[in-house]
């Protein structure tokens, strides 16, 4: 994909024709971010879960698969997103497993302490403003709940240069390690970052 490709403005809203390549692509390139981020994750869960961004519905597949006895929940700020998720999620959709909602990280339609996890992949940095979407995640968090941010880019991993090349390309705004450790323990989570070779893991845990 080139700067002048018209699908690269698609990953921070994917929308239409184009949107739905991109969906389908990332439900794809995301698989090992996705395994990365889960295996180390909570082995089991039965109560809910929030996955912010949910693109085209691929991780929470996946959640689905991992956590049989959860009930799942997805935001996305595209309509087009939510319709894909429904798609690739039939199953779980119609038999009242999975919640879908049009709605921004900064503004969550759940009650405060509504979860046991929250996740998001390939999103934070798409976030209007960081530190409130976080401080919404936390909100929605119960105490104790665990919070699992995975990007495949990270600052420090080897190519900067590249990273801020990436970032510039796909207006994507990423922060360093340090800054999101801080943003979390401002916001209530304590983390940890657990790089790896596909991307990295914030992983937090909701403060009593
Ligand atoms: C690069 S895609 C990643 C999708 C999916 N999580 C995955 O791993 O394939 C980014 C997604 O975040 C969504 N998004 C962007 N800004 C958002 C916001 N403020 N609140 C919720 N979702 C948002 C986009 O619509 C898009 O579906």
């Amino acid at each position: 994909m080139t700067d002048t490709d018209p699908l690269r403005t698609q990953f921070r809203k994917p929308e239409g024709d184009d949107g739905r390549k991109v969906l389908e692509s990332m439900n794809d390139h995301h698989v090992p971010l996705w395994t990365f981020c889960l295996d180390r994750l909570p082995k089991s869960i039965d109560g809910s879960i929030l996955d912010v961004g949910c693109g085209g519905g691929g991780f929470l597949s996946r959640l689905a698969g991992r956590y049989p006895y959860a009930m799942l929940f997805g935001v996305d700020i595209s309509e087009d997103a939510l319709r894909m998720t429904m798609d690739v999620n039939a199953g779980t959709y119609e038999s009242g497993g999975l919640e879908l909602h049009l709605a921004s990280v900064d503004e969550l339609p759940f009650a405060e302490g509504s979860f046991d996890m929250v996740t998001a992949m390939e999103t934070y940095f798409f976030w209007p403003d960081l530190r409130a979407g976080l401080e919404e995640v936390s909100r929605v968090l119960s105490p104790g709940g665990v919070l699992a941010i995975g990007s495949e880019l990270r600052y420090g991993s080897g190519d900067d240069a590249r990273v801020d090349e990436m970032c510039q390309t796909y207006g994507m705004r990423l922060v360093r390690d340090e800054g999101m450790l801080s943003l979390l323990d401002e916001v209530g989570i304590d983390a940890e970052t657990i790089p790896g070779e596909h991307g990295v893991l914030y992983r937090g845990v909701r403060r009593f």
